[in-house]
C-alpha cells in the first residue's frame, strides 16, 4: 500500500531515518512528508514506531481534479466500503497547497468529500455515517495539490503527538514529535549523559529517554489507533508488531537523563510524565535554578528548550536568564555539546557562545532555530 508520513518542516530526513531504521527503505521526500510503499506489518511498525511523524496515512485513491464535481466523482469512485462499516463515525479533512484557485471554498471541499463517502456507503450498504469532528472512528484526509487530489485513511486516527503519556501539562511544553526530532538531530542516541537545565514538564528528556530504552512511542497505554477499525485490520499481524517492539525494550541502555527547573510544579509534571512513559525510573529531575543547576558527570549533551518571550518587555526581562544558561555551559559543562531550540536571535546573543550549526524548525506557528554550541 502506498503511505505517506506527514512531517513538519525540518523534521521530513529525521523521519526518512527512522522509516530506514523500522525497515522501510522505499522512502520518497515529498510535500509535507515522505511517501514510501509497505505492507500490513511495516504499516503497523511505522504506527508503533514513528517518532517524528505527525500523522502517518494510507491512500486509498488519487486523480486529477480541477472542479469539485470531479471530486466528488473521484471520491466517490473509492470502495469504502471495503474500508469501514457505515455505522462507523467521520471526518474529513482537507489539506490544500499548489495553485488550487477552483477551490475557492476550502469547508465546501470538506462538505463534497464527506458526501461522496457518504452517499457511495449509502448506495453499497443502505446506511451512512454520521458525522464526529473530534473523536471520529475513521479519519479522511484529503490533499489536494493544484489540480490532483490524493485521498488518505489516518491510521493513527489521533495526530502521532499525541503519545498517551502526558498526564500532566504545561503552558509552554513542547510538541512530543518536536522534541524527539531535536534529540535525534542531535545524533544523541543514549551513548552519553543528557542534561536539560529548563526541563519543563520534561517532553525532551522523556522522549529521549524513549530513543535510549528504545520505547516504541506508540506502546504507551491508552493510545488508539484508527486502523484498528478498518475492515483491512489484521489483529494477528498487529500483536506480532507489538511483540516485537516490546522485545526491543531495554532500561539499562539508559545514561544518565537529568533535568532541573526553579518551578515546583514543572519538576512535578516531569515526574508523573516520566512515570506515564514507562520511563520514571531513568528521568532523574530536581528543583532548581539555572544558575544552581547539577549537571550529571559529563561531558554529555545539553538539550534545552527556553522561554522565548513574544513581545520586547518579555524579552528584555529574558536576557539575564540567556546569559546565565551562558555561564552555566561555560563553567560546569565544558567539552559537553549544547543544543538550544531557540525562538529569538536577540536573546540567544546573551550567551556570548558561537554556534557552530543551526537548524530551521517551527515550533507551532513561531519559526525557529536548534543551535549548536560546542562548549570548551
Ligand atoms: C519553554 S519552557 C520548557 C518547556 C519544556 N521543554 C516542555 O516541553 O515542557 C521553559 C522552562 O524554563 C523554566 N525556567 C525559566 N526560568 C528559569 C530559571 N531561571 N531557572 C530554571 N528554570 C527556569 C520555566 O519554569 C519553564 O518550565
Amino acid at each position: 500500500m502506498k503511505c505517506l508520513a506527514t512531517a513538519a518542516a525540518g523534521s521530513d530526513g529525521v523521519v526518512a531515518d527512522e522509516l530506514a531504521g523500522l525497515g522501510i527503505e522505499s522512502a520518497e521526500r515529498v510535500a509535507g512528508g515522505i511517501a514510501f510503499e509497505c505492507d500490513e506489518a511495516h504499516l503497523y511498525r511505522a504506527l508503533l514506531g514513528l517518532r517524528a511523524a505527525n500523522r502517518l496515512l494510507v491512500e486509498v485513491g488519487s486523480f486529477n481534479a480541477f472542479t469539485h464535481d470531479r471530486l466528488y466523482a473521484g471520491v466517490k469512485r473509492i470502495a469504502w466500503e471495503g474500508w469501514f462499516d457505515p455505522d462507523a463515525t467521520l471526518a474529513v479533512d482537507v489539506h490544500l497547497s499548489g495553485d488550487n484557485r477552483w477551490v475557492k471554498h476550502g469547508g465546501f471541499t470538506v462538505l463534497r468529500v464527506k458526501d461522496a463517502i457518504c452517499d457511495r456507503l449509502r448506495d453499497a450498504t443502505g446506511r451512512r455515517p454520521s458525522i464526529d469532528k473530534r473523536h471520529p472512528a475513521v479519519r479522511v484526509h484529503a490533499r489536494i495539490r493544484a489540480n490532483r487530489a490524493a485521498i488518505y485513511l489516518d491510521a493513527g486516527g489521533e495526530p502521532l503527538f499525541k503519545r498517551g503519556w502526558r498526564v500532566a501539562d504545561h503552558p509552554a511544553h513542547l510538541r512530543e514529535t518536536l522534541a524527539a526530532v531535536i534529540v535525534q538531530l542531535t545524533g544523541w542516541r543514549g551513548d552519553r549523559p543528557l542534561f536539560d537545565p529548563l526541563c519543563g514538564s520534561g517532553t525532551l528528556l522523556i522522549e529521549a529517554a524513549l530513543i535510549a530504552a528504545r520505547i516504541a512511542p506508540g506502546l504507551a497505554p491508552g493510545r488508539d489507533y484508527g486502523c484498528r477499525r478498518w475492515r483491512t485490520f489484521e489483529p494477528a499481524v498487529w500483536e506480532q508488531a507489538v511483540a516485537v517492539a516490546r522485545e526491543q525494550i531495554d532500561l539499562n541502555r539508559c545514561p544518565a537523563i537529568v533535568g532541573s527547573d526553579n518551578d515546583p510544579a514543572a519538576i512535578a509534571a516531569t515526574r508523573a510524565n516520566a512515570q506515564a512513559a514507562g520511563v520514571g525510573e531513568v528521568v532523574r529531575v530536581t528543583e532548581a535554578a539555572v544558575g544552581d543547576a547539577l549537571a550529571p558527570t559529563g561531558p554529555g549533551v545539553l538539550i534545552t528548550n527556553p522561554p522565548y518571550g513574544e513581545r520586547l518587555g518579555d524579552k528584555r526581562a529574558l536576557a539575564p536568564l540567556y546569559g546565565e544558561i551562558g555561564h552555566l555551559l561555560k563553567g560546569r559543562c565544558g567539552g559537553w555539546e549544547a543544543y538550544l531550540l531557540s525562538g529569538d536571535r536577540d536573546l540567544t546573543r546573551h550567551l556570548h557562545l558561537k554556534a557552530s550549526r543551526r537548524w530551521p524548525l517551527r515550533n507551532g506557528p513561531i519559526d525557529c532555530r536548534l543551535l549548536r554550541y560546542e562548549v570548551r
